[in-house]
């Protein structure tokens, strides 16, 4: 019997019992992770090898040297996460992977070692898109936490207000025209002269500095609009910086880092909680890299529970990127029949992942 046939009637079995325990790998970008999930919401194990100190020197993630760098620990990290969740391969009822948006190279180290595996074992190859994936990670921290909903994606790449209409079903409310929200922070961290990546090291900078010591525009973010903008924000704080320096005057560097994530945060939280109440939602959730920022989540809980919003966020360590969050997206893609073949490819946008 083909791959194919063996494969789609096991995921008919797994659909029909609702039982899965999914191995989920996740390379999409500078984080090699890999996590055993059980039915959807029980993580039995989470690995995570972060690259990050490969890129400190260059500011920034090298796409080329990411690549290299996840063949050399997919294999390692799948195997950490097997031993820890105490299971082997033949325990396994399904592959979920990332399959985009991120970096090409990236993402088709992992995708390829999904589908070796997935053909080898003769089990159920499904492809997770990250952003879904990002939203998952809720579904991981808050177990009552169930699909209609309205959720702030905002990572290193996106930045994005969509309607959970569903486990597998999300409608665009409002985005960035421009910068994602981490971008935004790794941009102005860099100015200001801080290491990558930029959000924790800003954040942290940003403890000890006045969110009103410095005006800065809020420009395309006082419309009524969904969408956003981060780029007038960046370009403030960065003509600022080297007006000051021309000049020969003091900055704090603090304050400027305060007060641009405080102007970030409100943009954020006001345009989310109008979004979710303009749905008809009584549900807000913050997921992606950037909700790893602690004034974010308390700004977010507070304008939305203001608002009469029940708010949620992911547990610290499923903000930034995981295999858990992959392996539940990907269980609930798995119950919803969106298996994927051995012709499953990266692909670096996110094409097709939401209606407009
Ligand atoms: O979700 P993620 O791990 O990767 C992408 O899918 O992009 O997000 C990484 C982004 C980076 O831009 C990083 O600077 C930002 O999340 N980030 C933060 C914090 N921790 C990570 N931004 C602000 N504050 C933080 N504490
Ligand atoms: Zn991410």
């Amino acid at each position: 019997m083909s791959y194919d046939i063996i494969a789609a009637d096991k995921a008919a079995k797994l659909r029909e019992s609702g039982e899965a325990l999914v191995l989920a790998i996740e390379s999409s970008c500078d984080e090699t992770a890999a996590a055993v999930v059980k039915n959807g919401r029980q993580v039995l194990s989470s690995a995570v090898y972060t690259q990050i100190p490969l890129h400190k020197k260059y500011g920034g993630v090298v796409p080329e040297i990411a690549s290299r760098d996840h063949v050399k620990h997919l294999t390692p990290t799948v195997a950490q996460a097997l031993t820890d969740a105490g299971c082997d391969f033949s325990d396994l009822s399904a592959i979920a992977v990332t399959a985009g948006p991120g970096l090409i190279g990236a993402l088709l180290t992992g995708v390829s070692y999904a589908k070796g595996l997935a053909l080898a074992l003769e089990l159920p190859l499904i492809g997770v898109n990250h952003i879904a994936g990002h939203i998952a990670a809720n579904y991981i921290s808050h177990l009552d936490l169930r699909p209609p909903f309205c959720c702030l994606v905002a990572s290193g790449g996106h930045s994005h207000i969509l309607l959970v209409e569903d486990y597998c079903q999300f409608r665009l409310l409002g985005a960035t025209r421009d910068d994602a929200a981490g971008e935004a922070f790794d941009k102005v961290a860099r100015v200001l002269g801080l290491p990558y990546p930029g959000g924790p090291a800003l954040e942290a900078l940003a403890r000890e500095g006045d969110p009103h010591a410095i005006q800065l525009p809020l420009g395309f973010n006082a419309g009524p609009t969904a969408d956003f903008s981060f780029s007038g924000l960046k370009t403030a704080v960065i003509n600022l910086l080297h007006n000051a320096e021309q000049k020969g005057e003091a900055t704090s560097r603090a304050d400027v880092a305060t007060s641009f994530q405080y102007n970030l945060i409100s943009v954020l939280a006001n345009k989310s909680v109008r979004a979710a109440k303009d749905a008809g939602m009584d549900k807000l959730a913050l997921c992606g890299g950037v909700s790893a920022n602690r004034a974010l989540c308390a700004a977010m809980k507070d304008s939305a529970e203001a608002a009469g919003l029940s708010f949620y966020q992911p547990e610290f360590r499923y903000c930034t990127d995981n295999a858990a969050m992959i392996g539940c997206a990907g269980y609930y893609a798995l119950m919803n029949g969106q298996l994927s073949d051995l012709s499953l490819n990266g692909v670096a946008t996110k094409e097709n992942f939401f209606r407009e």
